[in-house]
C-alpha cells in the first residue's frame, strides 16, 4: 500500500522503525500528538501538548505480526476475550489499510483505517485536537446476519493505582470474571487494591478516572457502548506476562468501551454499527 499519499507535511508522517512490521504514523496537531501503528490500527500514545500521555504503553511490548501490542488502545474485534482464537479477535493483530487523512483548519487532524473481509468492513476514524475522538464503524457486507462483540481496550496512564478512583459506574451491575462470573452490583466508586477484571453492563456514557497523583481527571465519553470493562492484572498476573513492565500494574488501568456478552451486536445484511469514544482530560486541584 502507498501510505505516502496520506501524508500531510509535518502533521501526518509515516515511518517504518521495525523491519517486516507495519508502519507507524504520527499525527501532530496544534494541540496534541498521537502515534498509531498500522498493526491493529493500534493507538500507542495520545499526548496533549505540555501534558502527560493519557495512554500507557508497556516498555516491554512485543512488536511482532502475530502479537497484540501491550498498552495503548488495542481493538478487540470481532470478538472479545477467549470466545475463539486468537483471543480478543483478529483485528488487533491484522494490518489495517488507510483510506483517508484530513487536516481541518489546523485545529483537528484525522486519519481513517480500514479492515475488510468477506463478512464485514471496519472503518476506524481517529481524530485529534485537544481531545482524542475515535469511531469504530462496522458494516455487515455478507448475505447473512452478522453478530460480533467488541472493545476499545484502552490502557490509561496513571500516577499510581493507589491514587486513583474510577467514577461513573456506581450502582451498575457487573460480571466479576475473577469470581466465577458472578453478577454483582457496584457500591460506590471503584478503588483498586487487587486484581480486577469486570464487565459492567448497561453502562452510562461517561466514566472518569480521578488521579490525585497526576492531578487530573481522565474523561471517557462514549456513544453506543453498552458494556464497560475494568481491568488491572495486579502483581501475580502481570508478572507472568513477558510483555508487561515490572511494576507496570501500578501505572495502568484499563477502562474498555465495549459491547460484550448479551450486549453483542447483531447486524442484518447491509447494516452498520458505530461505537464512539472521546477521551479528554481536566486538571484538578486537590
Ligand atoms: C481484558 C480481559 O479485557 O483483557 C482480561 O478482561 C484479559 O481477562 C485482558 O486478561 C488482557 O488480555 P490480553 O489478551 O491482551 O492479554
Amino acid at each position: 500500500m502507498n501510505y505516502k499519499k496520506f501524508e500531510i507535511k509535518n502533521k501526518i508522517v509515516f515511518e517504518t522503525p521495525i523491519d517486516n512490521y507495519p508502519p507507524l504514523v504520527t499525527l501532530t496537531s496544534k494541540h496534541s500528538t498521537c502515534k498509531i501503528s498500522l498493526h491493529g490500527a493500534h493507538i500507542l500514545s495520545f499526548k496533549p501538548n505540555d501534558k502527560k500521555d493519557l495512554l500507557w504503553l508497556s516498555s516491554l511490548a512485543i512488536y511482532r505480526q502475530d502479537k497484540a501490542i501491550r498498552g495503548g488502545i488495542p481493538i478487540c474485534l470481532p470478538w472479545f476475550g477467549g470466545f475463539d482464537t486468537p483471543s480478543h479477535g483478529f483485528a488487533r493483530i491484522s494490518s489495517w489499510e488507510i483510506i483517508e487523512s484530513k487536516n481541518f483548519d489546523d485545529e483537528f487532524l484525522s486519519i481513517t483505517f480500514r479492515l475488510k473481509n468477506d463478512k464485514f468492513i471496519a472503518d476506524y476514524y481517529v481524530e485529534i485536537s485537544t481531545t482524542l475522538n475515535i469511531e469504530l464503524k462496522v458494516k455487515n457486507i455478507s448475505e447473512d446476519k452478522f453478530e460480533f462483540t467488541q472493545a476499545l481496550h484502552s490502557y490509561f496512564n496513571i500516577s499510581d493505582v493507589k491514587n486513583t478512583i474510577i467514577k461513573g459506574l456506581e450502582n451498575q451491575n457487573y460480571i466479576d470474571s475473577i469470581d466465577n462470573n458472578r453478577e454483582k452490583t457496584q457500591q460506590g466508586y471503584i478503588r483498586i487494591d487487587k486484581e480486577i477484571d469486570r464487565i459492567y453492563t448497561n453502562t452510562n456514557s461517561q466514566t472518569l478516572i480521578l488521579d490525585k497523583g497526576y492531578k487530573r481527571e481522565i474523561i471517557i465519553s462514549t456513544k453506543n457502548s453498552k458494556s464497560t470493562v475494568v481491568w488491572n492484572p495486579w502483581i501475580e498476573k502481570s508478572s507472568k506476562m513477558s510483555d508487561f513492565d515490572e511494576g507496570g500494574y501500578k501505572k495502568m488501568l484499563c477502562i474498555e468501551s465495549a459491547n460484550i456478552g448479551f450486549e453483542k451486536i447483531i447486524l442484518q445484511k447491509g447494516e452498520s454499527h458505530s461505537l464512539k469514544v472521546k477521551i479528554s482530560e481536566k486538571e484538578i486541584s486537590i
